[in-house]
C-alpha cells in the first residue's frame, strides 16, 4: 500500500510541473482514487478476516447434550458407564460426568461444555426452582466454571458447596448454582434431569448456555 501511495504521489508531482493548470483537478482526482484503494484493501481484509473465523465442525463425540442423553462417567474405573442414583451419597464431592447418545451409545466427552457434576443433597435444602430439575435430592449442573473455565471439580463439605479449583469460586447446588463467594461473573446453569432404568437421564439442555461468560 506505500509503494502504491507513493507511486501516485510521484505522478501528481511529474505532472504538476508538465501541466500547471491542471493542477487542481488531477490532484483531487488521483487522490480520490488512493482512497478508494485503501477503502478497498480494508474492505477486503475484513472479507478475507471473517472467512478464517473457524466453522465448529460436529462429530458424534461432540455433538451438544440434548434431552435424553444418559450421564456416564466422566473418569475412573467406571468411565463411560451410566451413574446409577442409588450410589449417590448424601454430600459427598459431586461425580464428573458426560452425556452419552441413548441411540448410538456415543459418549460426547470432545466439548468441555458438555461436561455436567451430579451431586445428592438434602431434598429439604433445595430451592423450589431447583427442585423442580432434581430427583429425591439428586441435582445436575454444568461443570465449566463462568470465570475463566475451569472444570468445577471440589466440594466443600462444611458449606456444602462446589468449589473450583483455580480461583475457588463457590457455587451452591441447592440455589440454581447461584454464586456465592470467589470471581466467578455468573451462576452455572442446571441440568434439569429424571431417573429411568437406574439410570439418570437429561430432562432437556441447561437452563442458560453452558461455558464462560455465556
Ligand atoms: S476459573 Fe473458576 S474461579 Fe476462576
Amino acid at each position: 500500500m506505500a509503494d502504491y501511495e507513493a507511486q501516485i504521489e510521484h505522478n501528481i508531482l511529474e505532472h504538476e510541473e508538465e501541466e500547471p493548470s491542471a493542477n487542481t483537478t488531477r490532484r483531487a482526482v488521483l487522490q480520490a482514487a488512493i482512497g478508494v484503494g485503501v477503502a478497498g484493501t480494508v474492505l477486503s481484509t475484513l472479507y478475507v478476516g471473517a472467512g478464517l473465523v473457524p466453522k465448529k465442525v460436529f462429530t458424534p463425540e461432540n455433538e451438544p447434550l440434548a434431552a435424553g442423553d444418559i450421564l456416564v462417567y466422566a473418569q475412573g474405573p467406571n468411565q463411560n458407564k451410566p451413574i446409577n442414583p442409588a450410589d449417590l451419597k448424601v454430600d459427598v464431592l459431586q461425580i464428573i460426568a458426560y452425556p452419552m447418545n441413548p441411540k448410538t451409545n456415543v459418549v460426547k466427552g470432545s466439548d468441555p461444555n458438555n461436561t455436567v457434576l451430579i451431586v445428592k443433597i438434602q431434598p429439604s435444602r433445595l430451592t423450589p426452582a431447583t427442585a423442580k430439575g432434581a430427583v429425591d435430592g439428586i441435582v445436575a449442573y454444568s461443570g465449566v466454571c463462568k470465570h475463566l473455565g475451569c472444570i468445577v471439580s471440589n466440594w466443600d463439605p462444611n458449606l456444602e458447596q462446589f468449589v473450583c479449583p483455580c480461583h475457588q469460586g463457590h457455587y451452591d447446588p441447592a440455589n440454581s448454582g447461584k454464586v456465592m463467594s470467589g470471581p466467578p461473573p455468573k451462576p452455572i446453569p442446571q441440568l434439569p434431569i429424571k431417573i429411568e432404568n437406574n439410570q439418570i437421564i437429561a430432562m432437556a439442555f441447561f437452563l442458560a448456555p453452558p461455558g464462560v461468560n455465556a
